[in-house]
């Protein structure tokens, strides 16, 4: 079976593509690797063994996306190309709104065209905003409070139209909470642009002193230690729950939208000790100022992806840290 992987050249894309393979399907990888290198196309065909597929081009070329999906005769797409820096979002809306609406726009009009109707798309829970209570569930109030998220809702919004309308489209609405860590093989994994945003990708390079300490974004919330909960989740879980919802879209045919995350939080510093036992370095930090945005506690009800999917993240934050680590230490300038 033929699944089309938008953006399968990026973080996310690129460990779903092993676990897709490994689940006896064949990928085929869609990106213009705007944020990602042709490097990690040599990686996977060392991780998978096979050739990989890969056509580079634009999501928003429509006719062009037609045609991938013909020759290939794609059965279903997965849907990660778009942007994803916040901050950048903020700053730049009309290139998150052009790139992340109009790439879906796009990717559902060659579609229609070319008569595929399954789709997983790549949400987030920062749909959730901040949310009122934890853990998250999906029928959660929806806000944006930036411009990034306002695209994750709109889209789930178009897909949600595009059923109503053709009740023969198969949508899997995918809402991840904090992807961290690589594959065991330290081949692939996350490889960020200039100084990274999130947490994992600062803490590896900090533990290579390629930045001299971790600023940690507030110790006053009301959590356990003062500093922000999330829920990491492994990206190798998370790319195994994609081929968990595509079969499901496959062998039930039903629409949904689930959570995929642990269940459980972890705090900034518990992540640092976590990666401190997994590597072996220390990790100077600095309690420092709230980041503007940012929420207290943010992790899921992760039981309805079990049920739905039977899948449930099994990797944990040491094997999270110990692999970013390996990934890290093995690549210190990424794909570089
Ligand atoms: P990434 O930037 O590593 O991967 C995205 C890929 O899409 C890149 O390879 C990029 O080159 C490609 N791309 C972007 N615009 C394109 C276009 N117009 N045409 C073709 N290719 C294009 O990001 P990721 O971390 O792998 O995230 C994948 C998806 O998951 C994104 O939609 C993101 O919003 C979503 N998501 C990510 C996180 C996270 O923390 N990483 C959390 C929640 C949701
Ligand atoms: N943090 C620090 N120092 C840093 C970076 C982060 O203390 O240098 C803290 C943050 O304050 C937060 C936690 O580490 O408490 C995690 O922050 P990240 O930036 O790694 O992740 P966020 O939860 O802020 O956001 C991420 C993605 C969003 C996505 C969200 C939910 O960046 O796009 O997860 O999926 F919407």
């Amino acid at each position: 079976m033929n699944i089309l992987l938008t953006g399968g050249a990026g973080f996310i894309g690129s460990h779903t593509f092993v676990s897709l393979v490994d689940a006896g399907m064949r990928p085929v990888i869609l990106d213009n690797f705007v944020n990602s290198h042709t490097a990690v196309l040599d990686r996977l065909r060392a991780i998978t063994g096979h050739a990989v597929v890969c056509e580079r081009g634009d999501v928003l070329d429509t006719a062009w996306v037609e045609q991938v999906l013909r020759r290939h005769q794609i059965a279903g797409v997965i849907h990660f190309a778009g942007y994803k820096a916040v901050g950048e979002s903020v700053a730049q809306p009309l290139k998150y709104y052009h790139n992340n609406i109009g790439g879906a726009v796009s990717l559902m009009r060659a579609m229609e065209g070319a008569g595929c109707a399954t789709l997983v798309f790549s949400s987030s829970a920062t749909v959730y905003g901040d949310p009122a209570t934890v853990p998250i569930c999906e029928n959660f109030p929806r806000q944006h409070t930036n411009p990034y998220g306002h695209t994750k809702l709109v889209i789930e919004d178009m897909l949600q139209a595009q059923r109503i309308a053709h009740p023969e489209w198969k949508v899997a609405v995918l809402r991840y909470f904090n992807p961290v860590g690589a594959h065991p093989s330290g081949l692939i994994g996350e490889d960020p642009v200039g100084i990274p945003n999130n947490l994992m990708p600062y803490i590896t390079q900090v533990a290579l002193s390629q930045r001299p300490r971790l600023q940690v974004y507030g110790s006053d919330y009301p959590t356990p230690d003062g500093t922000g909960v999330r829920d990491y989740i492994h990206v190798c879980d998370l790319a195994e729950g994609h081929v968990a919802a595509i079969k499901a879209l496959f062998a039930q045919g039903e629409s949904f939208t689930a959570n995929l995350g642990t269940g459980q939080g972890h705090s900034v510093l518990e992540v640092v000790r976590a990666f401190e036992a997994a590597s072996g370095r220390t990790i100077p930090y600095q309690l420092g100022p709230r980041r503007p945005g940012d929420v207290a506690q943010c992790y899921a009800d992760a039981t309805l992806a079990q049920q739905l999917l039977g899948w449930r993240a099994t990797r944990s934050l040491q094997q999270m840290c110990a692999d970013a680590w390996r990934w890290q230490s093995r690549n210190p300038n990424g794909y570089r």
